[in-house]
């Protein structure tokens, strides 16, 4: 019997890490979104299950007793998905969300529910900096024809797509100076991000340190489900299975 480590996460890292040293038999699984992606310390598979069908095939071939969530606090369809299943197939299942970033005195956040009221709280004229990735950059095509960076880890292998944008390939940093640094340098007005919690924390005190706007997009609701916010609360609920 083997627990199920869903990762992608800082956090996720950790769990495998600590769950490897314990010798707590597990398997993790990532998605495979990012390219060369650091690795894990437990067998790791890379890609979707193929849905929810086969998600529970893969339960049940590798004996998996408990499911332990550490994806990112955004992945809405794969936590949603996974909490359902566990509690109508009775599997334990625990997941490890982190806690979100707080406002702080000075910070000039502009609360959104989602995309499209981002893009409408963003001044025309504005140089937009996308610290919200990769995936769901085309849905932010509303801010075409303004000048729009979009942060990326991976280099891109598509064109832009929409009209005034442009990529900028690198990871941030979790030190404010150089992320002050950088959005100063590129003259940028505004930053979109998600309220993603964890290090990233960098680009929000450099805002708050240059008086740039910050539209943070809300969280996603989450399932009804035992819930940690730490890979040590975590690990504490699986020594316990
Ligand atoms: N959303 C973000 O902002 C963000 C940021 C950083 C990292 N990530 C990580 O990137 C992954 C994809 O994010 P997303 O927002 O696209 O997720 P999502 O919308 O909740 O899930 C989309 C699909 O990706 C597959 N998937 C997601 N996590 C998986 C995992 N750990 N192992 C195997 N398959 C997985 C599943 O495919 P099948 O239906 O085929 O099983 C799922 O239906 C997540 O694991 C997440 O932790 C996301």
């Amino acid at each position: 019997m083997s627990v199920l480590l869903l990762a992608g996460t800082t956090e996720g890292r950790h769990i495998a890490a600590a769950m490897a040293e314990e010798g707590i038999k597990g398997h993790a699984s990532i998605a495979g979104v990012t390219e060369d992606p650091a690795p894990l310390a437990l067998p790791t598979r890379v890609g979707g299950f193929g849905g929810a069908e086969g998600f529970e095939t893969f339960l049940n071939d590798q004996g998996i007793r408990a499911v332990v969530d550490a994806t990112h606090p955004y992945a809405a369809r794969i936590t949603g998905r996974t909490a359902k299943l566990c509690a109508a197939r009775g599997t334990p299942y625990l997941h490890v969300l982190r806690h979100p970033w707080a406002q702080e005195s000075g910070d000039e956040w502009v609360h959104v529910d989602n995309v499209d009221e981002a893009v409408e709280a963003i001044p025309h004229g504005a140089c937009v900096f996308l610290a919200t990735g990769r995936q769901t950059l085309a849905e932010f095509a509303g801010l075409a024809g303004r000048r729009v960076i979009c942060r990326v880890i991976d280099p891109p292998r598509e064109p832009f797509p929409f009209d005034g944008g442009e990529y900028l390939i690198g990871r941030p940093s979790r030190h404010a100076e150089d992320e002050a640094a950088l959005l100063s340098a590129l003259g940028v007005d505004v930053i979109v991000t998600k309220n993603s919690g964890g290090p990233g924390r960098g680009k929000l005190d450099a805002a708050r340190s240059l008086g740039i706007a910050v539209v943070m997009i809300a969280r996603p609701p989450m399932p009804e489900a035992e819930r940690v916010a730490t890979p040590e609360e975590a690990l504490n609920w699986i020594r316990a299975l």
